[in-house]
């Protein structure tokens, strides 16, 4: 029998650690052909991911460029998926998330009357430019997509307010999937930095940022924040993988270089991430991704955006919006920092993003999709699990 060719279409460090799990599990079902298409959107962090995951891709269209725009990323996406689905005629095409490869292989997709399934749907701030592309991003994939495979009950309702066309599963983050596998008690970082620190002696502070809509005076806010709460707390130190975007590497140097306690460090792979969430005091970040993880790792987490797409954990009370002006950052860091009962009750391990069994409900939303399984999957809910 023919099987069902599911080409998995990613190019940035975040989708391709969700989608990683996602790509293993439909190579293991019997009626399905899993294939991979990386845009290469990012280079070096995305093949870290690869490489952490023992994945290789069949295509890969390798578009980014040193000073990449959001139409040179989506136009050359475009033009590599006219030639990569006529050779290698998928079933469906799945895209991750927000980003412009998700977009731009949505649209690709479309273009060739490909279905598409959608994962991590549903995410909404309801403001257009905030986080600026990837609301909008999201929003038009939403349109595209046949299969939507939504994280939460929260995410679902959303598409549907918007009267959404095609199915809706909701199947918890596949982020949660990841981190089955790359969490481990006893670990040794090859960072030379972060196999040096001690996470007992010291607290930690995880640092990330790196958003679009942070660039400028936000994110010179956010690092003049972090200098002054790590300078009023001694036993601190906060290790930043600053990310590869020279916006990012300069702002972080000109605020965070040369302070001893404060060490920017390359960006690390997938799997010395999480094993330095899991040891760290407390994470600081404007991410998508650490906003799933920490909690799930029991680490209180201030959200340095404006807004946020994932309530979730905010509701269950292990992060917190902290803006991106200084002096609330300052205020809410050092009140954590400073009042161990406030720390107690952010510092618990909750899971409402998943459960670890988000890939085997997508790929059992495909085969029953395909006709390959009568049984669509039973949601996600939140507490199931345990
Ligand atoms: C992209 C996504 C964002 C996601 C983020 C995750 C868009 C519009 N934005 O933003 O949604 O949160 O990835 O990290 O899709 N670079 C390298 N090597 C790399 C990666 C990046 O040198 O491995 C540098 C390049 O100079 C590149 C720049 O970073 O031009 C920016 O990368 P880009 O993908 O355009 O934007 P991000 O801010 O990474
Ligand atoms: N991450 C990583 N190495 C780093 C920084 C982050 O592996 O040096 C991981 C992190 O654990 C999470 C993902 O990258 O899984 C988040 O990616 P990013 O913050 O770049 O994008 P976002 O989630 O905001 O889209």
């Amino acid at each position: 029998m023919k099987k069902i060719k599911v080409m998995s279409v990613f190019g940035t460090r975040p989708e391709a650690i969700k989608m990683a799990p996602l790509v293993m599990e439909l190579g293991r079902r019997e009626g399905l052909e899993s294939i991979c298409c990386l845009t290469g959107q990012h280079r070096e962090m995305l093949d870290s991911v690869m490489q952490a995951f023992g994945l290789q891709a069949q295509y890969d269209l390798d578009i980014m460029e040193r000073q990449q725009t959001l139409s040179t990323i989506t136009t050359k996406t475009i033009l590599g998926m006219d030639r990569v689905i006529d050779q290698a005629k998928p079933d469906l095409i799945l895209v991750h998330g927000d980003t412009s490869t998700t977009f731009a292989g949505a649209l690709s997709a479309f273009y060739h009357k490909i279905p598409v399934g959608h994962v991590e749907a549903g995410l909404r701030t309801w403001d257009k430019y905030s986080p600026f592309p990837e609301e909008m991003n999201r929003t038009l994939v939403g349109d595209i997509a046949e299969l939507h495979f939504a994280p939460t009950r929260a995410n679902a309702d959303n598409l549907r307010a918007e009267g959404i066309r095609g199915e809706i599963f909701i199947t918890g983050n596949t982020a949660i999937d990841a981190m089955q596998t790359t969490v481990k008690e006893r670990f040794t970082f090859e960072d030379p930095l972060l196999n040096t620190l001690d996470f007992d002696a010291k607290r930690v502070i995880a640092v990330t940022c790196h958003r679009r809509e942070n660039y400028g005076e936000p994110m010179r806010n956010i690092m003049r924040a972090i200098r002054e709460v790590v300078d009023r707390h001694p036993d601190t130190e906060a290790v930043y993988p600053v990310h590869l975007s020279p916006a990012v590497r300069e702002c972080a140097r000109e605020y965070l270089s040369g302070h001893p306690r404060i060490h920017l460090i390359d960006p690390v792979d997938v799997l010395q991430m999480h094993n330095l969430i899991a040891r760290c005091h407390l994470v600081m970040t404007d991410s998508g991704g650490l906003q799933e993880e920490a909690p799930a790792l029991g680490r209180p987490v201030l959200v340095m955006r404006r807004e946020t797409e994932r309530p979730e954990a905010i509701s269950a009370g292990t992060a917190k919006l902290a803006g991106v002006e200084y002096e609330p950052i300052v205020s809410m860091a050092c009140e954590l920092l400073d009042d161990p009962e406030a720390y107690r009750t952010m510092a618990r391990a909750v899971n409402p993003y998943g459960d670890g069994s988000a890939c085997k409900r997508i790929a059992q939303a495909i085969e029953w999709y395909f006709g390959l399984n009568e049984q669509r999957p039973a949601d996600f809910v939140p507490g199931d699990h345990n």
